[in-house]
Parts: structure tokens; sequence; C-alpha cells
């Protein structure tokens, strides 16, 4: 599978293409005093379950059925967030594959005692799995950018994407070059 182009696996799902709008979602949630690590803030774990929920929720949408995590990356916790602020968790689709999608996250908090606008607290990039009823991969549509920004994170979740499997078949061979030398227990 790894050795195939996206393009080639497109072409042979022939499922017709959604635009990133359709999936598209945003999740919105008030902090209480029981997301709260030892410093009085938002635990870092609450605001991964609203991304990690975000993101399914997108990915189940654009693949019409179950889908997975299979992996999450670039968790990035910009600032703290705080008991009373309305976090908002928002979704998109940025790539697919023959079977996986890349969700890009962004989280916003608006502040309970401030009047300010929304300000981005972190974000993240979850590649999701779409799966049968067997728990099997199954082909997604390709997703549609819209938009130059929607094109943008298209290309860059290649990089992504190229950077993912590259990092996966150097420290399996690398496991494997090690296990053939006995080197590991
Ligand atoms: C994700 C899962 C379905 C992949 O199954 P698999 O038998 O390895 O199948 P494949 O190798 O064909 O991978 C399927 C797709 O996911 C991608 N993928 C798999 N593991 C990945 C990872 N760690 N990072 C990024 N992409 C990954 C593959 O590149 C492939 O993409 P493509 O079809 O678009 O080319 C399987 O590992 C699984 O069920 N994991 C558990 C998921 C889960 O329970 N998540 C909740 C956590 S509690």
């Amino acid at each position: 599978m790894d050795g195939m182009t996206d393009q080639a696996q497109r072409s042979e799902t022939e499922i017709p293409g959604k635009p990133t709008s359709a999936s598209r979602t945003t999740l919105s949630h008030i902090m209480t005093g029981s997301d709260t690590n030892l410093l009085g803030t938002v635990h870092g774990g609450v605001i991964m379950k609203l991304v990690d929920d975000a993101a399914g929720a997108v990915a189940g949408r654009h693949s019409g059925g179950p889908a997975v995590t299979a992996s999450m990356d670039e968790m990035v916790f910009l600032e703290p967030v705080r008991v009373g602020d309305l976090v908002h968790v928002k979704a998109q689709v940025n790539w697919t594959g023959r079977s996986s999608m890349e969700v890009g996250v962004r989280v916003l908090a608006e502040r309970w005692n401030e009047s300010t606008p929304a300000q981005q607290v972190g974000s993240a990039y979850l590649v999701f799995a779409a799966v049968d009823g067997d728990g099997k991969p199954r082909a997604v549509p390709p997703v549609i950018p819209e938009t130059d920004r929607d094109r943008r994170r298209y290309q860059e979740a290649q990089i992504r994407r190229t950077h993912r499997l590259a990092r996966r078949r150097a420290i399996k061979e690398l496991r494997e070059k090690r296990a053939a030398e006995g080197l590991d227990d």
C-alpha cells in the first residue's frame, strides 16, 4: 500500500468526491471544575478528548460511516484554558488517501471574564481510517478543497503524510535490522 501513489489509490476507489465544507464541524464546550489539573487550569487530556471527538465526527461525516483514530500528531497547546471558558473545537478534513483522512483541528477559547474575541489555544492533526463492520479499512471519498486555505492545508497534509510514512518505514527497517543482529530482547 505504502508504495502506491495517492493518485493511483484514489482512482481505484472511484467514489465521488466530497467538498471540505460538507463535513466541517465545530464542537463547543464550557469548561468546569472537573476538567482541571493541579494548577487549576484545564487538563491537556480534556482538550485532547474534545479534539479527538470533533475530528472523529468529521471523519465519520466525510466517510459516511465508522472511522477510527490511527494517529494524532503535532498536538500543540498555545495558551492555558480556564474554568468557565467556552471552548470551540473546529475540525475539517485536510486530505484523503485511499482509506485514511487527515483531519486538522483548531481549538479556540472564549474567556468567560473578558469581552475579547475567541483566542486560539491549540491545534492538532489526526489521521483517521474509515473501517467496515469487521474493522478493516474501507475506501473514502476524495476530499475536494474549496478555498485557497483548504488547498494550502491539503498540500501541507501531503507533506506530513510523506514524513509519517518515511518515519514509520525507517523505524521498521531499523528494528528489523537490530532484531536480525540479535541486538534487542
Ligand atoms: C488504523 C487501522 C484500521 C489501520 O489498519 P491496517 O490494517 O494497518 O491498515 P492499512 O495499513 O491499510 O492502513 C489503513 C490506512 O491508514 C493509514 N494508517 C495506518 N496507520 C497509520 C498511522 N499510524 N499513521 C498514519 N496513517 C496510518 C494507512 O497509511 C492507510 O492509509 P491509506 O489507505 O489512505 O493509504 C488499525 O491499525 C486499527 O484498527 N487501529 C486501532 C484504531 C483504534 O482503535 N483507534 C482508537 C484508539 S483507542
